[in-house]
């Protein structure tokens, strides 16, 4: 991954949007998360437990109907298949959805290949949307595009990643860059203000706010109510 001299707009084109439509990066992908024994498998099973204690928290014995966008390789699936919540799998690559189509199992609804900016659906046509391992790869005023795009489908909660800078964070680079010089970092650490406004400016209140794993990762995992006043607007 390279982040010479482009801008961020041309990153997210290249390195985001594009990059997964390949079936041998899709595969690379889904072999490191969920194929190998890895500090990115780990933090992504932690990731997935709680994503799937925020949803259950806010269902409880209901099953809603879920968004999972982008669903790259599918991740999340499990805990669509565990707990019987019926799903659509969203994501502009149709390598990385087809690699991952199987994990769903009979919760799985259907399969769309979408652009996230510009979602083909109703607005409130979701009860949840859940958006993972996305926003810190795209550019500060696309954030907001999606985050509205995704309240405008979805009536009730949002669950999403983001990647939050800290102290922490700065002394990992710090060690790392020593211990391996030509290191590329993944983009888009931001402060957590940065991103509580992102999602205030799109329309969101912030319930709750989880670690995937403190000081080692700068994930965390973010439980949003939608916003129903924006419903509506943009059909
Ligand atoms: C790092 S993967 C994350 C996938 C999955 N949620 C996960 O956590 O593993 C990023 C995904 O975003 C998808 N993507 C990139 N730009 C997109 C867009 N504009 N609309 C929908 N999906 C997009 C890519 O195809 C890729 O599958």
């Amino acid at each position: 991954m390279s982040h010479s001299s482009s801008s961020p707009s041309d990153q997210y084109r290249t390195e985001t949007r594009e990059a997964y439509r390949n079936r041998q990066r899709a595969e690379a992908y889904d072999r490191q998360l969920l194929g190998s024994l890895s500090w990115a498998r780990f933090t992504m099973w932690r990731e997935i437990g709680l994503v799937a204690s925020f949803i259950k928290g806010r269902v409880g014995d209901r099953k809603p109907l879920v968004i999972d966008l982008p669903c790259g390789t599918g991740v999340a699936a499990r805990i669509f298949r565990e707990r019987g919540y019926p799903v659509i799998a969203g994501d502009i690559s149709a390598e990385m959805m087809e690699v991952g189509a199987h994990r769903y199992g009979d919760a799985l609804r259907g399969m769309v290949q979408m652009d996230i900016t510009r979602t083909p659906f109703s607005s409130g046509a979701f009860e949840a949307a859940v958006v993972l391992g996305f926003l810190h790869r795209i550019p500060a005023d696309l954030k907001t595009q999606v985050m509205k795009e995704i309240g405008r489908i979805s009536t009730e909660f949002v669950v999403v990643s983001v990647s939050v800078d800290g102290w922490g964070q700065r002394l990992k680079r710090r060690i790392v860059r020593l211990l391996k010089p030509g290191h590329a970092f993944a983009p888009g650490p931001e402060a957590w203000g940065t991103i509580r406004d992102m999602f205030e400016d799109a329309g969101f209140e912030i319930l709750g706010v989880k670690s995937v794993m403190p000081v080692l990762s700068a994930e965390k995992i973010v439980l949003l109510a939608s916003a129903g006043d924006s419903r509506g607007s943009r059909d």
